[in-house]
Order: structure tokens, then C-alpha cells, then sequence
């Protein structure tokens, strides 16, 4: 278990899901989180588990060692106005804010704070997420492999050039809501062809699943998993035939893309 104060300035959909890894997987003992949200009835449940909780930033940033903020990027403006001034030499900040770039934060908090960059995803509630990370100049080893630490409670963790991170943005962050999107799709096409909702959404399911450990652990090329499946004259290669007409991969590709086009303007 860590010893060090972690910090949360935004306790929503990620925050909360990051909050609640830290503590199934007891990184740190509750009282060393100190977590501050706009809202305390989203904190009650983190209080009763024997979390700080603020409505606050001061006493966060005040006791911190490792300060992450998650916040949506409408509010980034508001929180550095409370954060100038305050951050500690020897504290690490880690912005989750999407399409925020560190050279404006630098700009705002001081050139001597230790920041990274970091962009996770949902399925981080599962300990299945992935976690982008971009360092900046002052952040020392020892930083680095704490964040790094952190973050593999709830997933896998890859380093990034931060020119990277709104194309990350773009593809992993979002896309678990595209991968929904599929599997709504295929439990639709189930229920349509005459199974029930229930029997078709566990199929879905545990076939996304399997194709996708089948395209991360197999030596095979995604043409050549896809072949495996579509035999000459069969069935996949009628269905094949649709989602090409319907050009779901090129829909697809746009879509990580226009994310990517959002997260860029987020900074402005
Ligand atoms: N959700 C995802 O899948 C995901 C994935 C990767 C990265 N992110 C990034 O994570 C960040 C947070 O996203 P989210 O989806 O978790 O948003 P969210 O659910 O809206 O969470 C943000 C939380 O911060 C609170 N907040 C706003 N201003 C605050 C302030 N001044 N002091 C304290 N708390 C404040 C909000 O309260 P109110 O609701 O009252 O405003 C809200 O509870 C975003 O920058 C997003 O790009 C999200």
C-alpha cells in the first residue's frame, strides 16, 4: 500500500472511476484520499469509506502529494484560478482534461510544477482500461513510476508523446462508447433474427470480447482473423458484404478522427 496523499479534484464518470480502483485494489488507505467535487452528495459514499471530501479545492490541494484533475474542460478555467498559487514544490499533477494541453496549464500554474498528461478510459472499472501518459520536464523518475503504478491498478499503461494524446483522445478514450455502439448494433440484428434481447446481448458481449483478445493475442493479422471466419459461399461473408456497403470501418475511422478534431479545439 502506498503511503502517499492522493487528490481528486472531480469525482464524476472518471474521477469516480478511478477513485473507486484506487481503493478496490487498497493503493492507498482511504484516509490518504482527499477529494474534492462541486456536488458532496456524489462524496457521501466516498466519506462513508473514510475518504477526505471537500467541496473545497483548497484543502486537497493543500494536502496532496499527487493531485489529479478531472474535471470536463469547461471548468479548467475556474479550477486554476483556485489551483495558482497553491501547488507545492514536490506535488505532481496529473490532468486527465481532455484536449488540454500541459503548456497551458505550465502557462498558468508556474514553469516549476511537475505535470503529466494523461488520458485513461472507462473499462479502467474493470481494471480493463488503458491509460495514455505524457510527462513534462520536471516531473523526476520516481514520479513517473508512481503515476505509472497508479494507473496499472486499472489497466494497461503506454507512454506517449503528448502530440499523441488528443489521437488517444480520439481512439481509446472515446472509444468504448463506439464499441457500445457495435454491440448494440449486433444485439439488435440477434433480437431482429429471432432471439431474445437477453441471449443476444450475452453473445454480443462475449463475442466482442473474444474477437478482441482473438486481434490482441493472436500472431494472425485482423484480414486474417477475419478470413478465419468468412469461408467462400458461407454466412459471415453475406454479412461482410452489408457493413461494406454500410462502410462501418470508414465510419468508424472518421469517428476516432472528428474526436480527435474536438479534443484539439477542448484547448481553446
Ligand atoms: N468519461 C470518460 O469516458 C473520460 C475518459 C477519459 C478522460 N475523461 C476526461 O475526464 C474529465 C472528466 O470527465 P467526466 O466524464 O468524469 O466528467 P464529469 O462526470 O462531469 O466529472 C467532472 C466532475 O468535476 C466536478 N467539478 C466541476 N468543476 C469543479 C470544481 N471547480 N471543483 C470541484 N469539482 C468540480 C463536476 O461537478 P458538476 O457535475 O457539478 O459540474 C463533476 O462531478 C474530462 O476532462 C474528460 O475529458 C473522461
Amino acid at each position: 500500500m502506498l503511503t502517499k496523499r492522493i487528490g481528486f479534484i472531480g469525482a464524476g464518470k472518471m474521477g469516480g472511476i478511478l477513485i473507486k480502483g484506487i481503493l478496490k485494489n487498497r493503493l492507498v488507505s482511504p484516509k490518504n484520499l482527499w477529494i474534492c467535487d462541486k456536488f458532496i452528495e456524489k462524496l457521501t459514499s466516498l466519506a462513508k469509506e473514510g475518504a477526505n471530501v471537500f467541496v473545497e479545492i483548497e484543502p486537497v490541494v493543500k494536502n496532496a502529494d499527487v493531485l489529479f484533475l478531472a474535471i470536463k474542460s469547461q471548468d479548467i478555467s475556474e479550477v486554476l484560478e483556485q489551483l495558482k498559487g497553491r501547488v507545492q514544490s514536490g506535488q505532481l499533477i496529473i490532468s486527465l482534461v481532455a484536449g488540454v494541453t500541459t503548456s497551458l496549464l505550465i502557462k498558468e500554474l508556474g514553469d516549476e510544477i511537475s505535470l503529466i498528461r494523461i488520458m485513461p478510459n472507462t473499462p479502467a472499472l474493470l481494471g480493463e482500461g488503458i491509460t495514455a501518459i505524457s510527462s513534462t520536464k520536471r516531473v523526476n523518475p520516481e514520479q513517473r513510476v508512481l503515476l505509472k503504478r497508479i494507473m496499472a491498478t486499472v489497466g494497461e499503461v503506454v507512454e506517449i508523446p503528448e502530440s499523441q494524446q488528443n489521437a488517444v483522445t480520439g481512439l481509446s478514450g472515446s472509444g468504448p462508447a463506439y464499441i457500445y455502439t457495435v454491440i448494440q448494433g449486433l444485439v439488435k440484428g440477434g433480437v431482429r433474427a429471432g432471439l431474445s434481447p437477453e441471449l443476444a446481448l450475452r453473445l454480443a458481449t462475449q463475442t466482442t470480447l473474444g474477437a478482441a483478445r482473438m486481434a490482441k493475442e493472436s500472431n494472425s493479422s485482423l484480414e486474417e482473423l477475419r478470413q478465419a471466419v468468412a469461408s467462400p459461399g458461407g454466412t459471415t461473408i453475406e454479412g461482410l458484404k452489408v457493413l461494406k456497403e454500410g462502410r462501418l470501418e470508414e465510419c468508424l475511422a472518421e469517428a476516432v478522427v472528428k474526436a480527435t478534431q474536438r479534443a484539439k479545439e477542448l484547448n481553446k
